[in-house]
C-alpha cells in the first residue's frame, strides 16, 4: 500500500467525522477550561482539526469577545464547549448562535431539554458526551446530532469507565450519529484502532496542551513535559459522606493537600463544629481557581495539573500543527506496516 492510498484509507474511516466537523482530519482539540483559546483553537482549526473553545466560568461577553478574536485567526470551522451547570447557559447559546458558531458541546452534565431546543433552533450542531449507552440512546432521541464518550483515562472531570470499554459498550450498537472517542489517545496507531471499531473520529485534549500555540504557562507545561502516566491520578475521596467528584491532575502538593484539607472538614463535622451542608461547600471549595493558578499563574505546586494518562506521551513543545501531522504518520505508517506484512504473509 502506497502512502496515498493509506491516506485515502484514513480518510474513508473518518469521513463521517470530517463530514459533520467539516474538517480535513476527525481529530477535535477537547475544550479545556484556561487553555482552549484563541490561539489553541485557531490552530488546531488551522492545521486541519477542529478546535473547541472551553467556555467554562466565561461570561457571555468574554465569550462573544473570545470567539470574535477566534475568528480572526482562523477562517476554517471550530466549535465552542459549554458547562450545563453555567448560571448564565441561555445566554452563552444566545451568543454562539449571534457568531453562527457551526458546533456547539453541552458538558458537565446532562444538557436540559430548553438548552437541547435553543441549540438546535438556532442552527447549530449539537454534540453532547455520554456516559453510557443507554444515556447516549437518549441524548439523540433529545435530539444531539453527535456524541462524545470519554474514558476514564482522560484528564479533567472523568467518568468511572475507560474507553477501551466504554467504546466496546457504544460503538457497535450506537450507529445513528458520529460517535467521537476521547481519553488517553496520544498516537495514530489507537486513532487508527478506534475508528476501525467505529468511531467518526477522536477528541484529545492532553496532547495539545505542551503545543507551541497553547498559552499555558511554561512551568505548566514543563511538569507536563516531565510527568509519566501513573503521576496522573484521580481525585481521592476521603469520606462516603462527602461525595468528591473525580478529576485527573498531575499529583502534587495541592493533592496532599487536599487530603489533609478533607480530614480536617470530617473531624470538624464529626466534632459538631459544621453542618453537613457547610462541610460539602468546604470540600468543594478547595479547588476553586486552581485550574487558572495553574495554567495562568503557573503555579504547579498548589494549582489543578489536569491531565490525562496519554501526559506520559507528551515528550516536547511542539507546534500544533505538528503535533496533527505526527498523529496522521502515524495512523498511516500503522495501515502501511499492517499492508505489507499481510503481502508477505501471503507471499510465504
Ligand atoms: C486541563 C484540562 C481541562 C479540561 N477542561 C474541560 C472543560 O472545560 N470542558 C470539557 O468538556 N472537558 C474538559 N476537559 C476534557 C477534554 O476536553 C478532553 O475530553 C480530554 O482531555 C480528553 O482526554 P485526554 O486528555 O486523555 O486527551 C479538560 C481536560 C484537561 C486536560
Amino acid at each position: 500500500m502506497t502512502r496515498a492510498e493509506a491516506r485515502a484509507r484514513l480518510d474513508a474511516l473518518w469521513r463521517r467525522g470530517t463530514a459533520f466537523l467539516g474538517s480535513e482530519v476527525a481529530i477535535m482539540g477537547g475544550a479545556m477550561s484556561w487553555v482552549s483559546e484563541r490561539n489553541l483553537v485557531s490552530a488546531i482549526s488551522n492545521a486541519g482539526g477542529f478546535g473547541v473553545i472551553a467556555c467554562g466560568s466565561m461570561t457571555p461577553r468574554q465569550l462573544d469577545d473570545e470567539i470574535a478574536a477566534t475568528r480572526a485567526l482562523t477562517a476554517k470551522p471550530f466549535g465552542v464547549n459549554l458547562i450545563t451547570m453555567h448560571p448564565e447557559l441561555d445566554e452563552l447559546i444566545g451568543v454562539c448562535l449571534a457568531h453562527g458558531v457551526s458546533h456547539i458541546v453541552l458538558a458537565g452534565g446532562l444538557p436540559p431539554g430548553g438548552a437541547i431546543r435553543r441549540v438546535k433552533d438556532g442552527g447549530a450542531k449539537l454534540i453532547c458526551f455520554t456516559p453510557a449507552l443507554s444515556l447516549g440512546r437518549k441524548l439523540v432521541r433529545s435530539g444531539a446530532d453527535a456524541l462524545v464518550i470519554e474514558g476514564s483515562e482522560a484528564g479533567g472531570h472523568i467518568g468511572p469507565v475507560s474507553l477501551t470499554v466504554l467504546a466496546q459498550e457504544v460503538l457497535p450498537h450506537l450507529t445513528e450519529v458520529p460517535v467521537f472517542v476521547a481519553g488517553g489517545i496520544g498516537r495514530g496507531e489507537a486513532i487508527l484502532s478506534f475508528l476501525e471499531m467505529g468511531a467518526a473520529g477522536v477528541q484529545l485534549g492532553t496532547r495539545f496542551v505542551c503545543a507551541t500555540e497553547s498559552i499555558a504557562h511554561p512551568r505548566l507545561k514543563q511538569a507536563y513535559i516531565r510527568a509519566s502516566a501513573r503521576d496522573a491520578l484521580p481525585t481521592v475521596q476521603l469520606d462516603p459522606r462527602f461525595p468528591v467528584i473525580p478529576v485527573r491532575a498531575l499529583v502534587n502538593q495541592g493533592t496532599e493537600r487536599f487530603m489533609a484539607h478533607q480530614a480536617e472538614v470530617v473531624r470538624r463535622y464529626n466534632a459538631g463544629e459544621l453542618t453537613r451542608e457547610e462541610a460539602q461547600l468546604a470540600i468543594e471549595h478547595f479547588w476553586a481557581g486552581a485550574l487558572r493558578r495553574a495554567v495562568i499563574e503557573g503555579d504547579v505546586e498548589n494549582g489543578s495539573l489536569m491531565a490525562g494518562q496519554s501526559v506520559g506521551l507528551v515528550t516536547r513543545e511542539q507546534p500544533t500543527a505538528e503535533i496533527i501531522a505526527e498523529l496522521v504518520d502515524q495512523a498511516l505508517a500503522a495501515l502501511m506496516a499492517r499492508s505489507s506484512a499481510a503481502a508477505t504473509a501471503a507471499a510465504d
